[in-house]
């Protein structure tokens, strides 16, 4: 195999972002030292909110000019209790999203073995999903009016947008073997955005008569995630509808500590950006509790994006042999362990 060097913009942003950024540098140095054929050049970048503090911005003006020339970039978080999160993550990581077209947010909702789970009578492998979530326009086109006495938020719902990311699930869905594509949805009461989603959704299945299509409505959604998850496969939505969903994704399958996502821009004219599913956590900022995992997580994802599902595989195996041992755990999890703690814990088992 031919040995690839990387280069990887590291932003770790707010709170514990950066606590969780040095965790899964860590694990890919030494995933990259065991496997001899990869390697990674690490730059950080201090953007986030101090810089905002100090700067006016939560990034230079030709921040993305500068992130373009990276392979990857790996976010941690951005959000501080004291800058208005609707500028911070409009500054930063809503920018490089739309700035890099990153059109697709891969989110796994996967329990894996030793993970808790809240639910009842729920088989582990009931808990298996692939949420694909549309990352560019939707209800985030950031387009509105804000008054004194009066709000708009306007969705953009474009041919093009909607039509890419459902031909994506169902591309995934055909590429790793799944049967079934959910769309959820709510063209009940969106009776323009979601209608014209349901139609392409529709347009687009019929191309895929070999995968199962399903719709569901976003409220039934929720609540079949919790009372019947072996029901989802792959799942595609909009943009908001996503962001909440697997937040509730994260909350079945073992935590918002353990919630991976890759944004994609799938034809890589653009860099790609990998993150936990999790904010700043300000309320355990600095006492060493955050919970690495999410991030390895999106480490082991960025590996398969690099065209190496080996090695993703590997960092998330090591991931679940941590959690089935049961040693070393945050408090997030039921133990007392720390993020460095943790962090070995994950390298220990990539080295046997
Ligand atoms: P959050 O995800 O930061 O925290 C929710 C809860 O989960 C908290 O109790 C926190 O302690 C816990 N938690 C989160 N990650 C954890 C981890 N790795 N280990 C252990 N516990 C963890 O959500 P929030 O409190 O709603 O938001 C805090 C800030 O983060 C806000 O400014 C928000 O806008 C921002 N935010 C940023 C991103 C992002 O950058 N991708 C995502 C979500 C929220
Ligand atoms: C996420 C986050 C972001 C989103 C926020 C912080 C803008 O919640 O990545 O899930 O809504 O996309
Ligand atoms: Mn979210």
């Amino acid at each position: 195999m031919e040995s690839k060097k990387y280069k990887v913009a590291v932003i770790g942003g707010d709170g514990i972002g950066p606590e969780v950024c040095d965790a899964a540098k860590r694990v890919m140095q030494r995933a990259a030292e065991l496997d001899g054929h990869i390697a990674f050049e690490f730059t950080d970048f201090p953007w986030g909110c101090t810089w905002y503090k100090e700067n006016g911005r939560m990034m230079p003006e030709d921040g993305l000019e500068i992130l373009k020339g990276f392979d990857a970039i790996l976010l941690g978080a951005v959000g501080r209790p004291d800058v208005p999160d609707h500028v911070s993550l409009h500054g930063l990581l809503i920018a490089v999203r739309q700035g890099f077209d990153q059109y697709v947010n891969l989110r796994p909702v996967k329990l894996l073995k030793g993970a808790p789970c809240p639910l009842k009578d729920v088989k582990r492998e009931d808990v298996d999903m692939i949420f694909v979530r549309e990352n560019s326009e939707g209800e985030y086109a950031g387009k509105g009016v804000l008054e004194e006495d009066r709000a708009e938020q306007v969705g953009v719902f474009t041919r093009k947008g909607c039509e890419r990311i459902i031909r994506y699930a169902f591309e995934l869905a055909v590429k790793e073997g799944r049967r079934k594509v959910t769309s959820v949805s709510k063209g009940n009461a969106l009776n323009y955005s979601m209608v014209f989603w349901d139609r392409i959704f529709k347009e687009v299945a019929a191309e895929y008569p070999q995968i199962e299509a399903d719709g569901l409505l976003v409220d039934a959604a929720s609540m079949f995630m919790v009372r019947d998850p072996g029901r989802f496969d792959v799942v595609v939505c909009s943009n908001l509808f996503g962001d909440i969903l697997t937040d509730l994704g994260a909350a079945i399958a073992g935590g918002m500590g353990m919630s991976a996502g890759a944004n994609l821009n799938p034809e890589g004219h653009f860099p790609s950006m990998f993150e936990p599913v999790h904010g700043s956590a300000p309320d355990i900022m600095g006492q060493k509790k955050a919970n690495p995992m999410a991030t390895c997580w999106a480490a082991s994802q960025m590996m398969d994006h690099f065209g190496r599902p080996d090695l993703g595989k590997k960092i998330l195996d090591a991931i679940e042999a941590v959690l089935e041992e049961g040693v070393y755990l945050t408090p997030d999890l039921g133990g007392s362990a720390k993020t460095s703690d943790v962090t070995k814990a994950i390298i220990d088992h990539l080295e046997l």
